[in-house]
């Protein structure tokens, strides 16, 4: 809970850092008791800054992949910074990198590292373009695909230019897809693909196969190139390209969050299809090549190749969305629980504004669990049985309170707001 040590540097924030915070960890999205500041993280847990210990399902908005501070990710990193870390010229693990990242990854021939998700998204249409000279890059409605001015969902300092190419289609809808592939007519340069349905306040949905397929063919006959951006959900569903579930491979696909266990680093990945293009573009950062982050993603791909931690993941996952279902039903209430059960989403039926979803939140706060009213969540392979036990009787106490201060909740001003902007 937010104490008075956050309190505290919240009121320094506000003097210095425009809004007191910025981004997807801005509190001011979440209900007013959740702490903006935190001090440790280890394995399945975090710190606030006033002292508060939770067990926490988002997982850093998903780097936390196998439990925070992985003692053999960190060893590796702590190794490599002895040796170098940003130098003048890549470390050899650049290379190393690469063919890791190639060998795990299906469709991919080639790989380009850089340091966050929005660099690979962005990457990925400029290499769209530079390999087929067309400019039409479609979007799902509702996904998110960064922060940069073609694809910010908050379209403050953005201008109608910035966007000029770029068309809508909704998700796992054959038909729009299909009408805006004959709006793009020749200048279609590419469809991006969000492995599964994973938009803020919405329902989580997984790809209709026959969906991503006919995406693939309206690529092949348009001459364009199918992105999926695994940014999010890679290496949580399947330890290749998400879209191998269904049996559909991109041209490229962007990555980035866990695939160093929390360290910085993301990369765009690509077939010999859109080599051309990706060699053609001038694509870099001060920071992209640091080597202390490309050794953490070896030792991390080591741990996911030879782990059982999506097995682990889903097996819990599994548990607790069947455990929830059980709690809301004994307290009179209705989950919508949709997607991947190890990137759970947990939205209330009969909630349009959130008011519930906010109280929810602010009850499992008090329990001790962190819990996001209104994005996915993610599971770490630090989670345990007892994990899960914990949160289902923390469950069970803040839906009972819940149930009993339900007819007291009011809509949290910025839900109104979001809800609205998407
Ligand atoms: C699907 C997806 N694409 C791209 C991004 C942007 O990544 P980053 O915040 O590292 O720039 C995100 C971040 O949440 C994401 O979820």
């Amino acid at each position: 809970m937010s104490g008075p040590k956050d309190q505290a540097l919240r009121a320094r924030a506000a003097r210095v850092i425009p809004n007191g915070m910025f981004g997807h960890q801005a509190t001011h999205l979440l209900p007013p008791a959740f702490p903006q500041f935190f001090t440790h993280a280890k394995g399945a847990h975090i710190r606030d800054a006033d002292g508060n210990r939770y067990l926490d399902f988002m997982c850093a908005y998903g780097p936390n992949l196998l439990g925070y501070a992985d003692d053999r990710v960190d060893a590796a990193a702590v190794r490599q910074l002895a040796r170098g870390d940003t130098m003048t010229g890549p470390s050899p693990l650049l290379v190393d990198l690469a063919e890791a990242l190639t060998a795990m990854v299906s469709h991919a021939d080639w790989a380009m590292p850089c340091k966050n998700g929005t660099d690979a998204t962005t990457m990925a249409m400029m290499v769209a373009r530079a390999q087929t000279g067309k400019r039409r890059i479609l979007v799902a409605e509702g996904a998110y695909h960064g922060a940069a001015p073609w694809c910010t969902p908050v379209p403050s300092g953005v201008v109608a230019e910035d966007r000029a190419h770029i068309g809508h289609y909704r998700y796992n809808d054959i038909a729009s897809l299909e009408a805006a592939v004959a709006a793009a007519g020749t200048d279609l340069a590419a469809i991006y693909a969000a492995p599964f349905k994973h938009d803020a306040f919405q329902d989580q949905a997984l790809p209709d196969p026959a969906y991503a397929a006919r995406a693939r063919q309206l690529c092949d006959d348009a001459g364009a190139l199918l992105i999926v951006d695994d940014v999010r959900a890679g290496f949580r569903l399947v330890r290749d390209c998400s879209w191998e579930l269904v049996g559909v491979r991109p041209d490229l696909s962007s990555w980035g969050k866990s695939f160093a266990n929390g360290h910085p680093i993301s990369a765009l990945l690509g077939s010999d299809s859109a080599r051309a293009g990706a060699a053609a573009i001038y694509a870099t950062g001060s920071f992209w090549f640091s080597a202390v982050p490309m050794a953490a993603a070896l030792e991390t791909l080591r741990i996911l190749r030879e782990t059982d931690y999506i097995e682990h993941s889903v097996r819990l996952g599994t548990r607790l969305r069947s455990g929830l279902d059980a709690a809301a039903a004994a307290h009179g209430f209705t989950l919508r629980q949709r997607g991947p059960v190890q990137m759970p989403q947990i939205l209330f039926a009969d909630d349009p504004d959130f008011r519930t979803g906010f109280g929810w939140a602010t009850e499992m706060l008090r329990e001790g669990v962190y819990v996001h009213p209104w994005h996915n969540m993610f599971l770490s392979a630090a989670m345990t049985d007892a994990d899960i036990d914990f949160a289902l009787d923390a469950a069970d106490r803040a839906l009972a309170r819940l149930a009993t201060t339900r007819a007291l909740l009011q809509p949290h001003p910025i839900v109104r707001a979001l809800t609205a902007a998407h």
